[in-house]
């Protein structure tokens, strides 16, 4: 991403899950009133300009719309598993507009990490501000790319995370955007801070949808790199497994968009997102075997 201007990515994903509340309220999976505050002033501008009506007929807004209020849920619905589990600690790696420490009534003792770039990072924060909110977060500023992440336990320690409690980091959308070597040092760390118990759920691609992608992702594709945030990086459900566990992790779910919003929304909404099968949801453990045998 371009070091001087916040995540433009992070601003599309934070207005979509705010214009969740053009969905009548009934089908509605998640709430985000602060999300459309992040956005570009197109956004905002659009927002002000255009009635919810016209503006839910732009083309492909729904689709993107309905796919991130079904990305969203999923990973509530992991952190709310998590903390009536017993977890009190939430990593937020590329936290970008995720607003859950605000959102979520459920996070209300637990502590919670933000992690992200410093452009990305202080346009948060003063959008924060703009709106009056204090938000109980900790923030972490990182560069995935140029700081070393075998750093970020420390890091993490010192803004009062505790190794050895287990914690859930919530990596969303993110690992499209890294390249090999980012991925593998953010594993290294989020295994090094993660004590037995401890989970990740993260957003990723399906290596296909890079290899042989479709029309509607070329689109996309565009336009993520015209803002300098190209994907590069997705892996194959099938290897999935075994990555994971060669660095600690047993795999527990992983499942395609499409398939969960079959199962969270009425089918004529379900189907806006029917072709998502590369866009995917995976939940991993520290289990207590593995964790020992590794360490
Ligand atoms: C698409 S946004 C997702 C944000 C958030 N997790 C969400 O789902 O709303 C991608 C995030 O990754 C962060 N990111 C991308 N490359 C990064 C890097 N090299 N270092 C730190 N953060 C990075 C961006 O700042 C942005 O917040």
């Amino acid at each position: 991403m371009r070091d001087d201007t916040p995540s433009r990515t992070a601003q599309w994903v934070a207005a979509a899950r705010g214009l969740g509340m053009l969905l009548p309220s009934h089908v509605r999976l998640a709430e985000d009133p602060y999300g459309v505050a992040f956005s570009s002033p197109r956004i905002a501008k659009l927002l002000d300009d255009r009635s919810p009506r016209a503006l839910a007929s732009i083309p492909g807004l729904k689709t993107w719309i309905v796919y991130m209020q079904v990305r969203t849920r999923v990973l509530d619905d992991a952190v709310r598993a998590f903390v009536a589990g017993g977890g009190r600690q939430i990593v937020l790696l590329g936290a970008g507009f995720d607003c859950r420490a605000l959102r979520l009534p459920d996070l209300a003792n637990a502590q919670v990490f933000e992690v992200d770039h410093p452009a990305t990072q202080g346009h948060k924060l003063a959008t924060l501000e703009k709106l009056g909110v204090m938000s109980p977060a900790q923030y972490v500023t990182w560069d995935f790319e140029t700081r070393p992440l075998d750093e970020l336990p420390e890091a993490l320690a010192d803004a009062g995370h505790d190794p050895t409690v287990p914690t859930l980091t919530i990596w969303e959308g993110v690992t499209m955007y890294l390249t090999e070597a980012a991925i593998d040092a953010s594993i290294r760390a989020i295994t090094d801070y993660s004590p037995p118990g401890s989970q990740l759920a993260m957003t990723y691609f399906a290596k296909n949808r890079l290899r042989k992608p479709s029309l509607a992702t070329r689109i996309v594709q565009a336009a993520v790199a015209r803002v300098g945030e190209p994907w590069t990086w997705g892996w194959s459900p099938d290897e999935l497994p075994d990555y994971l566990e060669e660095r600690g992790w047993e795999l527990m779910r992983d499942i395609a968009a499409a398939d969960a919003a079959r199962a969270l929304l009425p089918a004529n909404l379900a189907s806006a997102i029917k072709a998502a099968t590369d866009s995917r949801v995976a939940l991993a453990v520290v289990p207590e075997s593995i964790a020992i045998a590794q360490r």
